[in-house]
C-alpha cells in the first residue's frame, strides 16, 4: 500500500478524506501539529514518514476573516502550499492540493472550465490563487471545489438546520449561483485523480446542471430534506435576497458554476447529482447514536 499524508487531515475534507483513503493507502494524518508554514517540520515529516503522495486538505478557510488577516490567510493558503509542494517535488513525492472557486471574479455566465480567466475579488480567494501557482509550478495536482460540506464541521447546511430549528423566517441568498459539493464527491474524486495520475488544474462539483443553483435553492432543499426525516423544523418561509441585502467582509463570486467535464474526461466516471448527495448527509444526521458500551 502506498502512504499518503493529509495535512489539514481533522478539517472538513481531511476527516473524510482520511477515512476513505485507508481502504487503498497506508495513511498519516497532521493538523496544526505539523505546521506547514514551517519548512523544516514539514521537511522533516516527510523524512521520517516517506509518503507517495501527498493530499493538501490544510488551509485557512474562514473568508470573511480573512479581509481582517490577510498575513495569517496568504500564510496558510500560499506560504504552506508553497512550501510542501517544493518539499515534495524534491524528494519525488506527488501533491494534490485542494482549492476554491473563489479564484474567479464571478461575473461568468456560463460553466467555468478549468481554462477561464481567474480574478478573485477577496483576500481568501487571492490567497487560494496564489497557492494553486506555487503547487502547479512544482508539477502538482490543483482541485477546485466549490460549496462544500459534510454532516461533520462548520459549513452551510448544518448552519441552516441550526437556524431552521430556531426561526420561523429565514432570508438567503438568491442572486449567487454555483455547485455544491459534499465531501463524500470530493474525497472519492481526489482519490481517483491520484489514481489516473493527473496534474494541472480540475474542477470537481456536484451535478447541478450548467446553471448551478442559488444558495436559497439549497436552502428550499435542505428545508424539504429536514422535514422529509422529521428533523427539528420552526422556518415556515426562506425569502430569496440580494447579495447587496446580506453584506458581508469579503465579496462572494456571483457565479462559481464549475465545468466538470475535463474531471469525466480523466477518470471516465461522471459527478453525481447534487440532490442525492444531501440526501445521504441528511440521512447521516437521522442516523441513530450506536448505544454506548454498557459500563
Ligand atoms: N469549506 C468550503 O466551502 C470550501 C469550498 C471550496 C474549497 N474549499 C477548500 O477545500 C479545502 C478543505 O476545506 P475544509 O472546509 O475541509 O477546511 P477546514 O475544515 O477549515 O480544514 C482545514 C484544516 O487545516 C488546518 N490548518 C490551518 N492552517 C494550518 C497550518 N498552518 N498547518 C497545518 N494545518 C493547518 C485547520 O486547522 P484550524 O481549524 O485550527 O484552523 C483545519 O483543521 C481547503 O483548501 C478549502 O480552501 C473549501
Amino acid at each position: 500500500m502506498s502512504r499518503l499524508w493529509i495535512p489539514g487531515g481533522r478539517g472538513m475534507l481531511g476527516t473524510r478524506l482520511a477515512v476513505d483513503a485507508a481502504a487503498s493507502h497506508d495513511v498519516v494524518v497532521t493538523d496544526r501539529d505539523t505546521d506547514i508554514t514551517d519548512r523544516a517540520a514539514v521537511a522533516a515529516f516527510l523524512d521520517a514518514h516517506h509518503p507517495e503522495c501527498i493530499a493538501m486538505c490544510a488551509a485557512w478557510t474562514a473568508v470573511d476573516q480573512a479581509e481582517q488577516e490577510p498575513d495569517a490567510a496568504f500564510a496558510a493558503n500560499a506560504t504552506g502550499p508553497r512550501v510542501v509542494a517544493e518539499e515534495a517535488a524534491r524528494r519525488g513525492i506527488r501533491m494534490v492540493h485542494v482549492s476554491t472557486d473563489y479564484v474567479f471574479d464571478g461575473l461568468a455566465d456560463r460553466p467555468l472550465t478549468e481554462e477561464d480567466p481567474v480574478g478573485p475579488v477577496s483576500v481568501y480567494g487571492r490567497s487560494k490563487l496564489a497557492g494553486e501557482r506555487a503547487v502547479i509550478e512544482q508539477g502538482g495536482l490543483v482541485v477546485r471545489t466549490s460549496w462544500l460540506y459534510a454532516a461533520t464541521h462548520k459549513n452551510f447546511v448544518l448552519t441552516m438546520l441550526r437556524l431552521m430549528a430556531e426561526r420561523e423566517q429565514l432570508r438567503v441568498v438568491g442572486d449567487q449561483r454555483g455547485r455544491p459539493t459534499s465531501v463524500a464527491t470530493l474525497s472519492s474524486a481526489l482519490l481517483k485523480l491520484i489514481d489516473v495520475g493527473a496534474a494541472g488544474v480540475v474542477h470537481v462539483a456536484d451535478d447541478a446542471g450548467p446553471r448551478g443553483i442559488s444558495w436559497h435553492d439549497f436552502a428550499v432543499a435542505i428545508r424539504e430534506g429536514a422535514i422529509a426525516r422529521a428533523l427539528p423544523m420552526k422556518t415556515t418561509a426562506i425569502e430569496a435576497i440580494a447579495t447587496s441585502d446580506y453584506p458581508t467582509p469579503a465579496a462572494r463570486p456571483a457565479w462559481s458554476v464549475f465545468d466538470t467535464a475535463k474531471y469525466t474526461r480523466l477518470t471516465g466516471e461522471a459527478l453525481p447529482p447534487w440532490q442525492e448527495r444531501l440526501h445521504e448527509v441528511l440521512d447521516v444526521l437521522v442516523r441513530p447514536h450506536p448505544p454506548a458500551p454498557s459500563p
